[in-house]
């Protein structure tokens, strides 16, 4: 009876275990010695900036909580795609990710806005809109799919590579296979440019550019770099149609586990983060672009009016949308 009695017991205690495990595990953030464990993963190399502001947001999140919260970071798109990335925070699987906001118009419709080209004047106008009301509204749209957005990362402008022919004009554009991200506001742009646009996952591009299953793709110039794409596709056009940031997103599953003060913490930590990448971005643009000249790509410097006349139309596309009511407030900022 008593052998009964704690068998069971013991059976109670292991299956209590088993869902203590599942829950952590489930919020992507596991509880060891009192130490809360993040985990975060996005797709772009070890070596890009966005992967070296993350080791130091997760160094000054040990430090501002006193070594009781940590961040282990996946990066190289070991853990899935962006998009699976986001379907795996709206399960708390893993706590944390950075996307690029293209990958996130399938969830957050809105998020189309970055992808309506040359919306920016320039570079402190793009600033000063993400760190303005509209940035923060923006920032906290996806709570309606249960991701929380903590911060942008600049990702630059995004311009036009090509394997076989270079990019000197708008025209040459016409009829060309060209790579872009899972966004339907992307295959608009460069429909509108007269380019064939093919979707594909960011982590396929490379093998995609080489055996000819699309001319060409676009991208910063850090990402350019840093994947290896200025290998096969040697001709870089800095036409920088769009200018598309990547978005700090936690589940908020896991958010909501966490007390106010880890919160603190944590925004604290995405918030210095997010200055140094600003700065790292910088450095990191032109150490890019030297190093694929160096190594044999052509890099273009056209006429930007020109490509910026040729898809003018597409705003009118988004007329009387919530996209087309961004635009109107963008423009209008100052
Ligand atoms: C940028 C962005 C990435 C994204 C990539 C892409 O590099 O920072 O998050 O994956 O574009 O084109 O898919």
């Amino acid at each position: 009876m008593r052998r009964a009695v704690s068998q069971r017991y013991r059976r109670c205690i292991a299956s209590a275990l088993a869902a203590l495990w599942l829950v952590a595990a489930l919020a992507g953030c596991g509880r060891q010695d009192d130490v809360v464990e993040l985990k975060m993963a996005h797709a772009l190399s070890a070596t890009h900036p966005v992967h070296r502001a993350m080791l130091y947001m997760a160094e000054r999140l040990e430090h501002h909580s006193g070594g009781t919260m940590r961040l282990e970071v996946y990066a190289g798109g070991q853990l899935g795609s962006e998009r699976e990335l986001i379907e795996l925070l709206q399960i708390g699987s893993i706590a944390m990710t950075k996307v690029s906001t293209s990958p996130l118009e399938g969830f957050v419709p809105e998020m189309k806005i970055f992808n309506v080209p040359y919306l920016f004047r320039d570079e402190a106008h793009y600033y000063a809109v993400l760190d303005s009301e509209i940035g923060e509204q923006l920032l906290l749209a996806p709570q309606r799919v249960r991701l929380r957005g903590l911060g942008w990362y600049d990702a630059g402008s995004r311009s036009f590579y090509t394997v076989t022919k270079p990019i000197e004009a708008p025209g040459d554009l016409a009829g060309l296979k060209i790579r872009v991200q899972e966004s339907q506001a992307a295959l608009q742009m460069v429909t509108s440019f007269g380019a064939a646009p093919t979707p594909i996952a960011f982590g396929e591009i490379y093998t995609a550019l080489q055996q000819g299953v699309v001319d060409g793709a676009e991208n910063n110039p850090p990402s350019y770099y840093l994947s290896g794409h200025y290998e096969v596709a040697k001709y870089y056009t800095l036409d920088e149609h769009t200018t598309v940031p990547d978005i700090l997103l936690i589940s908020q599953y896991v958010w909501e586990r966490l007390e106010p003060e880890q919160r603190e913490w944590l925004q604290q930590a995405v918030d210095e983060s997010v200055a140094y990448q600003r700065e790292l971005w910088r450095e990191e643009t032109e150490v890019a672009l030297a190093a694929v000249e160096a190594a044999g790509a052509r890099v273009i410097r056209p006429d930007k009016e020109a490509f910026a006349g040729q898809v003018n139309g597409i705003h009118a596309l988004f007329d009387g949308t919530a996209v087309g009511e961004l635009i109107e407030r963008i423009r209008a900022f100052h």
